[in-house]
């Protein structure tokens, strides 16, 4: 019989995070997901719509109050998977503190009381953006020892959450694993990232705007993948090690919207260069090879049929694009790309 494992998720109201507990719950028919978000604009109790209630709990918290957090840990909890962050580049761009907030002092609180706790195991959910950027050769790839160079203050936010996990487990010995995956895509992913608005201005037959030339590579994966990644590192992975993880699909960011406007049947002349992102990072990709010997772990979605997923599932969720599409994200898309 299956082990009755007990999971601590944070950011489980947000994209990734609500796709990891669903996948757990599904995976795992005897754990238990305690489920930690502070609901900030980009969580949302929508991404937990018949999400079975008798194995998932939900806590309105914040990762950066200690109190909170040790009221909602129980003693001997076997994992603590940390997805709670600030995690959109261009918002970093406008303004910085929330992301040291969150995503630095909030993991130092989450280790504290994983500690304190006597947590099984401590998963650090990381990005390949704490690397920097690659050079523009289709043969050079990020693996576990390239150097960290973040180049956006959430990246910087990033990596030094992983020195912090790093330390925990140097210096507390702390079971700690830490995952760097690539952009994800798929289903409830919040509307003001690139995909998603892609995906909702072509439909509207919007403009869709493209940073720069647009030639900017990022190693995309469906989210579903990335989330079974994770699930593997925390339940085969090896104590203080990284894994990088993805599909091997890095793509040009004009790529990834042709495709989308092909498979939508929109023109290309939706289009729209804009004003590139400072400090825009050229290139990324992922060297996946470490987690796929010793994780055991594949993508199981191909770029087309992960596409056509996210595609239909936007399709037929209309009032939830309607929905996350209200409020903050106006505000934002404003500010960001004018009227
Ligand atoms: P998201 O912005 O959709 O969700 C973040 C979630 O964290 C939200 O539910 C939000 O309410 C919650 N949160 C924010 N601040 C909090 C706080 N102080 N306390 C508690 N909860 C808080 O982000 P996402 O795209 O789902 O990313 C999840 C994680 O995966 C992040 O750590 C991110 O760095 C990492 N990651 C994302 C990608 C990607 O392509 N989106 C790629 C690699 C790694
Ligand atoms: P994004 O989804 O913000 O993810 P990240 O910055 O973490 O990679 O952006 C993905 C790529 O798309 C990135 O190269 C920036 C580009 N981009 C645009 O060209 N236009 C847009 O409106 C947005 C939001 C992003």
């Amino acid at each position: 019989m299956e082990q009755a494992r007990t999971f601590f998720v944070t950011g489980g109201a947000g994209f990734i995070g609500s796709c990891f507990v669903r996948l757990v719950l599904a995976e795992m028919p005897a754990a238990r997901v305690v489920n930690f978000d502070a609901l900030t604009y980009a969580g949302n109790l929508d991404n937990l719509e018949g999400v079975e209630e008798a194995r998932h709990r939900f806590v309105r918290g914040d990762v950066c109050d200690p109190e909170a957090v040790l009221s909602s840990l129980d003693g001997g909890t076997d994992f603590l998977v940390n997805f709670a962050a600030e995690s959109h580049v261009d918002r970093s761009i406008h303004s910085a503190a929330e992301f040291v907030r969150t995503n630095v002092l909030g993991t130092q609180v989450l280790l504290d009381a994983a500690r304190a706790r006597e947590v099984g195991r401590f998963v650090q959910v990381s990005t390949d953006e704490v690397m920097g950027s690659l050079p523009e050769r289709d043969d050079a790839f990020f693996d576990e020892e390239s150097p960290f160079a973040p180049n956006s203050p959430y990246a910087a936010s990033k990596a030094a959450a992983e020195h912090l996990a790093r330390a925990a487990h140097h210096t507390h010995q702390m079971d700690v694993v830490t995952t760097r995956c690539g952009n994800n895509y798929g289903p409830r992913q919040f509307p003001e990232k690139f995909l998603p608005l892609l995906l909702a201005n072509a439909r509207g037959d919007e403009p869709v705007p493209v940073y720069g030339d647009g030639r900017n590579v990022r190693d995309w994966i469906y989210v579903e993948d990335h989330c079974r990644a994770v699930l593997a590192a925390a339940l085969k992975g090896k104590a203080g090690e990284a894994y990088n993880v993805g599909a091997r699909n890095a793509r040009q960011n004009i790529e990834v919207a042709e495709s989308v406007l092909d498979l939508l049947g929109k023109p290309r002349g939706l289009l729209k260069f804009v004003k590139d992102r400072p400090g825009h990072d050229r290139r990324y990709a992922i060297d996946p090879a470490k987690a796929e010997r010793e994780l055991g772990w594949r993508p199981r979605e191909s770029w087309e049929s992960g596409l056509r997923k996210t595609i239909r599932w936007y399709e037929e969720n209309g009032e939830w694009v309607e929905r996350a599409r209200s409020g903050a994200y106006r505000d934002y898309y404003r500010k960001q790309y004018g009227e």
